[in-house]
């Protein structure tokens, strides 16, 4: 499947690790219709890793579907799921066992692959723990990826070997739609912040047909579920969910959307940063200045419609302070005679033409975001 933008949805990872059940995964669909999640493009509800018993079936060597958890089989989810007018998504492993030690699709590929297409599954994150030492990382993702092209569905392929092997370098030719770089986020500002900083190199190569998946979003976990660490306050998920949306990061959701919060709602179906995230030219970023080893740098990223985005941050701890930019700095000199019209991108609000620099100040963990329109100068 040729994935042209970064993937949106939500995966049960972060909040509920192994409380998975057909309840839950039903209700969390019908949360992402209720709430306008799925009108705002989340679309794909994945189930990740502990959906399964704990062997394969001795007969058929088929991994089966835990029966406590998902009392009606794997299709029954997958129907309802679809019947919502979401896609479904699960989750196996390169390796022998998974992460949380469920069976792996290591020299399974092909019956794997078939079992998922008799889900009806639309996306499969596909993990990395107990591979062989001796067996070949690319290898293996060209084999699932095979395996799903062979399969008679079409299945988006989520790798997620955590950026080892130089991942960025060969992802892209195994046909997978999107990749982890980095290793498991939690819910805290650091954590999240040094997911971002670390991926500053390879963003380049995030874009249409393969996107750097910098994980799951914390956004709205307030601390709770399986990735709660320190939590982080508004202003702190603002910054995350608007980091994800420049660098075009597939936005999957962990928090418990049944009962994700107003504020979480309107951050997490904010049209104007959706727009910036799912922009169809599929740019990468570039920075315009940067500051403090990457904590206080300006970015800006080339948008369709004669538009750009415009993003400032402030990632350190305790220094507020001026931000500025020339327009100059990013091929617009006074003498074209071109400014740009800015729409802040939190608020929507048309803050006029500005000509010559972008200036302004921010305190520590916070961003401004914008949306400018090539226009003439005053
Ligand atoms: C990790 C992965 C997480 C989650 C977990 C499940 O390797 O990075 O996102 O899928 O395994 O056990």
């Amino acid at each position: 499947m040729f994935v042209n933008k970064p993937p949106m949805g939500f995966n049960t990872w972060n909040t509920f690790a192994e409380n998975i059940s057909d309840e839950m995964i039903r209700e969390t669909a019908d949360a992402m219709v209720e709430k306008g999640l799925l009108a705002a493009g989340y679309n794909y509800l994945v189930i990740d890793d502990c959906w399964s018993k704990r062997q394969r079936d001795p007969e058929t060597d088929k991994i089966v579907p835990d029966e406590k958890k998902f009392p009606n089989g794997m299709k029954a989810v997958s129907d309802y799921v679809h019947s919502k007018g979401l896609k479904f998504g699960m989750y196996s492993c390169a390796g022998v066992r998974t992460c949380a030690d469920y069976p792996g699709s290591f020299a399974h590929e092909y019956l794997d692959a078939a079992t998922f297409a008799e889900y009806g599954c639309d996306f499969l994150k596909y993990d990395y723990c107990y591979k062989p030492k001796d067996a070949d990382g690319a290898l293996l993702y060209r084999k699932i990826s095979m395996a799903l092209r062979s399969c008679g569905r079409d299945i988006l392929l989520s790798a997620c070997n955590w950026g080892c092997d130089d991942v960025h370098k060969w992802i892209r030719s195994t046909g997978a739609g999107m990749y982890r770089s980095t290793g498991d986020i939690s819910d805290s500002f650091v954590s999240f912040r040094d997911i971002f900083v670390s991926q500053l190199d390879n963003f380049v190569y995030s874009a249409p047909g393969c996107f750097n998946d910098i994980d799951m979003l914390t956004v709205g976990m307030r601390n709770r579920g399986n990735v709660a660490a320190s939590g982080c306050t508004d202003v702190e998920y603002r910054t995350e969910f608007a980091l994800w949306c420049m660098f075009a990061a597939p936005l999957m959701l962990g928090c418990d959307l049944r009962c994700i919060d107003d504020a979480t709602l309107k951050l997490v179906t904010n049209p104007y940063l959706i727009r910036i995230d799912q922009d169809e030219e599929g740019h990468p970023p570039f920075i315009v200045r940067e500051g403090w080893n990457n904590m206080r740098n300006i970015y800006a990223r080339v948008l369709s419609d004669n538009e750009l985005a415009i993003m400032f941050t402030n990632l350190t701890d305790d220094y507020a302070g001026n931000m500025c930019f020339a327009l100059d700095e990013i091929g617009l000199p006074i003498s074209s005679g071109k400014a740009l019209r800015l729409t802040d991108a939190f608020s929507g609000e048309d803050l006029g033409v500005s000509s010559e620099r972008i200036q302004l100040s921010l305190e520590a963990h916070d961003c401004a975001v914008f949306i400018a329109k090539i226009a003439d100068a005053k």
